[in-house]
């Protein structure tokens, strides 16, 4: 059960940094949750803890978890504390993470106290990078189209990027951000010159400078997940179609550039349930360029360490404006689960 902290007699602070596991890419220098799936990890022994937040913007939402069981949904952070009470005197471990994307808001932690004492918190040894868009988000994913996207229907951990993690003992970071391309971002009636997610790509917070991420050794994925392409795809009444190659040739440069941090890590390359071959025309077979230009991308990256998870086409059952809803996001889970698992022998 979640309270809203009162007054809190003995306060442990948090002293050691280290104590406290930020996940997914947050600044340190700002501890601001921006990309979804952000948060926070850790450990203590008691039956209290409080996070006060520093700066609230915007709505956001977010998902808590004691001990593992069903979380706590968040929504409303105005009071700049997100506490834990009535524990049973013991070793308790909290988990928060963001559920809505950067544009809906974000926080920043401000500090973690706790009645009893923080105890070193258990660190996951694999780490799955994914890289998307608001499939990867999550992006009107608890409701039922036609809706309207809200904070509080974009669900991230419900997404297959975090079922995956999660089913792979992994721990993750999400780089994903609605509307983003790799070429060009989703076709809206007035153009969208926004950066695209080659460009996003290299920020900490979301919301930071170009190239100020700084890929931190501990960061460091052994597997990256890319899903773009869906918003590439767009064009109906906007703008013309998109040419395949300029969109394969990009693509193979951004695989490039990650690969070029993490020359290790194992590359799944993801085909969208929101395309198929039928729409916007058959000529068009969105699906199947796609895939295409995925194959082509994995063959020049490196076969050895690249490989194809085929997302078939989403059916009619869908979440705000089209978007994969927990079903087609539990399909995409168990597609991309099974071929890491393969590939890793996770
Ligand atoms: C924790 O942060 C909150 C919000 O910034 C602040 O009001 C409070 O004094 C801090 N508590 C401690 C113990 O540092
Ligand atoms: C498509 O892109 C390729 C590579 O950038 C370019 O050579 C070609 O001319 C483009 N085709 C069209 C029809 O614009
Ligand atoms: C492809 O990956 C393998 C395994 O990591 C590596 O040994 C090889 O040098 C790579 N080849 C290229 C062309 O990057």
């Amino acid at each position: 059960m979640v309270y809203i902290a009162s007054v809190i007699s003995t306060l442990a602070v948090l002293g050691q940094v280290q104590a406290v596991r930020y996940l997914g890419r947050v600044n340190p220098a700002t501890k601001e949750l921006t990309w979804p799936g952000t948060g926070v990890a850790f450990t203590f022994t008691g039956t209290k803890a409080t996070i006060s937040l520093g700066t609230v913007s915007g709505t956001s939402s977010y998902s808590l978890w004691v001990d593992g069981k069903e979380p706590t949904i968040i929504t409303n952070v105005a009071s700049r504390t997100i506490s834990t009470s009535g524990l049973p005197q013991g070793k308790h471990k909290i988990v928060l993470r963001k559920r809505s994307e950067t544009n809906f808001g974000t926080v920043t932690i401000s500090n973690i106290t706790t009645d009893g004492t923080f105890e070193p918190d258990d660190v996951p040894k694999r780490k799955i990078e994914i890289i998307g868009d608001s499939i990867s988000v999550g992006y009107g994913l608890d409701g039922k189209n036609p809706c309207t996207d809200t904070a509080i229907v974009q669900n991230n951990p419900k997404t297959y990027g975090a079922l995956t993690a999660d089913a792979l003992g992994a721990d993750y970071d999400m780089v994903a951000w609605s509307g983003k391309g790799v070429t060009r971002n989703y076709a809206s009636g007035s153009p969208d010159p926004s950066p695209i997610m080659p460009q996003l790509y290299t920020r900490y917070g979301a919301n930071d400078a170009e190239n100020s991420y700084t890929f931190p050794p501990a960061a460091t994925p052994d597997v990256v997940v890319i899903n773009l392409g869906t918003n590439d795809f767009s064009y109906l009444n906007v703008r013309p179609a998109l040419n395949a190659t300029a969109f394969t040739n990009a693509f193979l440069k951004f695989a490039r550039e990650v690969e070029s941090h993490y020359p290790k890590a194992e590359f799944f390359l993801m085909t969208s349930p929101m395309l198929n071959d039928d729409y916007p025309s058959r000529a068009d077979a969105q699906k199947t360029t796609h895939k295409n230009a995925l194959q082509s991308v994995i063959k020049q990256l490196n076969s050895t360490k690249a490989h194809l998870v085929d997302w078939p086409a989403q059916g009619s059952d869908v979440g705000c404006d089209y978007h994969p809803n927990a079903a087609t996001h539990a399909i995409g889970a168990k597609l991309l689960t099974d071929a890491i698992r393969e590939t890793m022998k996770w």
